[in-house]
């Protein structure tokens, strides 16, 4: 063999080693940051076509909810066909109910590629929960968590046409079929996260605890990749009590503090793109150099996966914002900056997760896409 045709075989066998074991991760360039959208008047508390329909109560087992799942239903049927929809639905008392089976139902929308069978697709896993609390009377949520469900939706609108490029790109090309690609997304809109009494392990997280339970024993079938819908979720990213102004989001898990980390990037390039509207005292997520962490007190939906082993990503304020549980959490005390800064900035990251540099529009095209 020449040592020419030894060093090609060597540069092959090495070419390999470097490139094929990582794991892509792009940050999205300057460019297209500029291109993520905030939603804008989608957002209008009067007529937007997202958050508007939803401000109103939405406790589980009133007409309010009805209202609220048909609204989710609607959007993904007419904007975003091509994500497929499942609902999870439960019943159980609660204590301010009696002996009444409430119903309790999760809806579940995603778009992963085509070529996946069951079990095949890690999933980028955005969630937030309808329901709103059933005291006091006419209590809206509108952080709580209207606005951050929302926000999910648009943030489901903003990747699917880059998703859609991709799919469609790694088709054609016969990609496709290794782990790290298989990427796809879903938006968990949780129902019965509140307390009809009084936060309690069992008055509390309804939704959440059913379907986290339900997935556990759930296994995928035989050799695949992966052994149950839980073991899927590659980051529960958990939205709540999103939509005041100032908020400010601690670092609450340290085992995914490098995602904390990335979102917090993403927002500080923006800020300093002057793509943000908001312009608070701290940044939203003011501790990417934490180093010291405590187990936090905050329950939320997040907890009966996270003690599945999910790795979770709460984004929640702390302290929580002055109108939390009161009747001033309502359409007129959302900052609506702050609003669609989040959009962004959540949109941003789950572009960038996605790996969408791969499909960055050019030239005009993000032009257009401007508008
Ligand atoms: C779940 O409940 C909703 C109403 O809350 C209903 O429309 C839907 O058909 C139910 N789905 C299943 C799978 O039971
Ligand atoms: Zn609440």
């Amino acid at each position: 063999m020449s040592g020419h045709v030894i060093s090609v075989l060597l540069f092959l066998a090495l070419h390999q080693l470097l490139v094929l074991p990582v794991v892509a991760y792009t940050a999205l360039s300057d460019n297209f940051l500029k291109l993520v959208p905030s939603g804008g008047d989608d957002f209008d508390i009067d007529n937007g076509k997202l958050l508007a329909p939803i401000l109103i109560p939405r406790v589980a087992g009133t007409p309010g909810q009805t209202v609220a799942q048909k609204h989710f239903l609607n959007f993904f049927a007419t904007e975003l066909p091509e994500w497929s929809v499942e609902w999870y639905n439960s019943t159980s008392t609660t204590p301010a109910t009696g002996n009444r089976q409430i119903p309790f139902a999760n809806l579940v929308f995603k778009r992963e590629p085509p070529w996946v069978r069951e079990g095949q697709s890690n999933l980028l896993t955005l969630v937030a929960h309808y329901d709103s609390k059933i005291t006091p009377n006419g209590f809206i949520g509108a952080i709580d968590s209207a606005a951050p469900c929302a926000i999910l939706m648009h943030v489901a609108r903003t990747l699917d046409k880059y998703v859609t490029q991709m799919y469609d790109e790694m088709s054609a090309l016969g990609e496709g079929g290794t782990v790290e690609m298989d990427m796809g997304v879903q938006i968990l809109l949780l129902d019965g996260e509140e307390a009809f009494q009084s936060w309690t392990a069992t008055d509390s997280l309804y939704g959440s605890r059913a379907l986290a339970e339900l997935w556990e024993s759930s296994p995928h079938p035989a050799m695949s990749f992966y052994r149950n819908p839980l073991d899927q979720i590659s980051m529960f990213v958990l939205l709540d009590l999103l939509g005041s102004a100032n908020p400010i989001v601690p670092s609450y898990i340290q085992t995914t503090h490098w995602a904390y980390k990335n979102m917090a990037t993403i927002e500080d390039r923006m800020r300093k793109l002057g793509l943000l509207e908001s312009s608070p005292k701290h940044p939203f997520l003011a501790e990417a150099k934490k180093h010291t962490f405590y187990p936090s007190g905050v329950d939320d939906d997040h907890r009966p996966f996270m003690a599945r082993g999910v790795p979770v990503l709460h984004l929640i304020p702390s302290p929580f914002p002055s109108v939390w549980h009161k009747m001033e959490d309502d359409g007129a005390h959302l900052d609506m900056p702050t609003v669609r800064d989040w959009a962004r900035i959540v949109g941003a990251f789950a572009l960038e997760w996605l790996d969408m540099m791969e499909v960055e529009p050019k030239g005009d095209a993000g032009a257009a896409a401007l508008s």
